[in-house]
């Protein structure tokens, strides 16, 4: 049976949620599961904005079928054509014989790399700036690219100021009949899977991400209508700024997370000594990972929340200890820069971990790395704690400039 809710009188949501994927990309975990959004506009034209993932498409098209109320498709915008919003074209171009495709070059290359399908005299290819008219809607379209593939663009409709932003400005999360951030307590509930959405997914593509905001600042945006999450009518700006911030690679917080790795136990002692000093020095809301244990998408979705990251792991086959080499990785490949590092190593015979992290570190950008360095031989002594000490002191001092 159709669910469908309005956004406005004319568009309509007609998404859906998938709450038995574990793995978002068969990568990310997705414990509250993720939704696929689309749009349907209904004017003297009928438009929907891009499919979505197969594991939803029966609920998808008997929400189509209900608000098109026996009225045909004349367009299909395909803004991304990742599969999770474009496994829904192929059926739709047969259920629709006269639905034209709207795309860019690189979407129609996509479609048949992807595709057997023929797109003979079915598509509209669009160009930076086209429109496109429904009747009282006109579409406008603008590339967007490598947020998150090279083909994405956004479609911004002109009469209702909606911007149809593909994946950009999503989250992860299925919704749960509340699909307006005005409906939900976003702060306490949301902004965690979204940081962590941005950082795993666009977090490598900081100035794609900039250029497109600057390109949106030109346009008169009343609501944005994401592929993923909840769609936004009320505060745009706090999502605009916490996106000028992820992809300027600034921290939200100055504040401190620490990492680290631990085989029995005399890391984790040596870090939480670390951590019970600063809090003892009245910092408040440290956070602490295991990396074994959580997550390597968790872990860099708070690199981008904090200013301040201590590193700490064993010597492990003469270099970093697995799980924290994953981490170190990640902030590579994912363009992490302007954080001040601390670090501490373990090493019962030849320790050498904090050595590879500083190389790995000194690879990225504007990054800082605090002295002194706490070394460890097997397990935190008298004499460990003065280094604790004098690295504590480092912490405070750098997060008072
Ligand atoms: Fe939600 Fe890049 O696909």
């Amino acid at each position: 049976m159709y669910c469908t809710r309005q956004v406005t009188p004319t568009i309509t949501w007609v998404g859906g949620n998938d709450r038995r994927l574990a793995r978002f990309e068969n990568l990310f975990p997705i414990e509250r599961g993720v939704s696929y959004n689309s749009y349907l506009i209904t004017d003297e034209k009928t438009a929907l904005m891009d499919t979505a993932d197969t594991a939803i498409q029966r609920q998808f098209v008997e929400n189509i079928l209900h608000t098109l109320a026996g009225r045909t498709l004349d367009y299909l915008v395909v803004n991304h054509m990742e599969p999770d919003h474009c496994a829904g074209i192929e059926e739709l171009m047969l259920r629709f014989p006269q639905m034209q495709l709207v795309g860019n070059a690189k979407t129609l290359s996509l479609i048949q790399q992807f595709y057997d399908m023929s797109l003979d005299g079915r598509t509209v290819i669009v160009k930076e700036g086209d429109t496109l008219c429904l009747g009282e809607h006109t579409l406008q379209f603008f590339f967007a690219p490598m947020v998150h593939w090279p083909e994405v663009m956004v479609t911004y409709e002109q009469t209702e100021q909606v911007l149809f932003s593909a994946d950009a400005f999503g989250g992860f999360g299925a919704l749960s009949g509340n699909i307006f951030d005005d409906e939900v307590n976003f702060t306490q509930a949301w902004l965690d899977d979204y940081r962590r959405y941005y950082a795993n997914i666009v977090g490598k593509y900081g100035m794609q991400v900039q250029a497109a905001l600057k390109k949106l600042s030109a346009l008169d945006i009343r609501i944005i209508c994401p592929l993923h999450g909840l769609i936004w009518r009320k505060n745009l700006q706090m999502l605009l700024g916490k996106y000028d911030l992820w992809s300027r690679y600034e921290p939200e917080e100055k504040n401190i997370v620490l990492f680290y790795g631990s085989m029995y136990g005399d890391t984790e002692n040596a870090v939480e000594i670390l951590a019970a000093k600063l809090a003892d020095a009245g910092m408040h809301n440290i956070s602490m990972y295991d990396v074994s244990g959580t997550d390597v998408s968790v872990l860099i979705s708070e690199v981008f929340r904090c200013s301040h990251v201590v590193l700490a792991c064993p010597t492990y086959n003469n270099g970093i200890y697995p799980p924290m080499l994953a981490l170190l990785h990640d902030m590579q490949a994912l363009s992490v820069q302007n954080r001040t590092i601390a670090l501490m190593e373990n090493g019962s015979w030849a320790p050498t971990s904090a050595k590879n992290m500083r190389a790995l570190i000194d690879g990225m950008k504007n990054m800082t790395v605090l002295e002194p360095v706490v070394s460890v031989k097997s397990a935190p002594k008298e004499q460990t704690m003065e280094t604790i000490d004098a690295l504590c002191n480092a912490i405070l001092a750098s997060l008072k400039e």
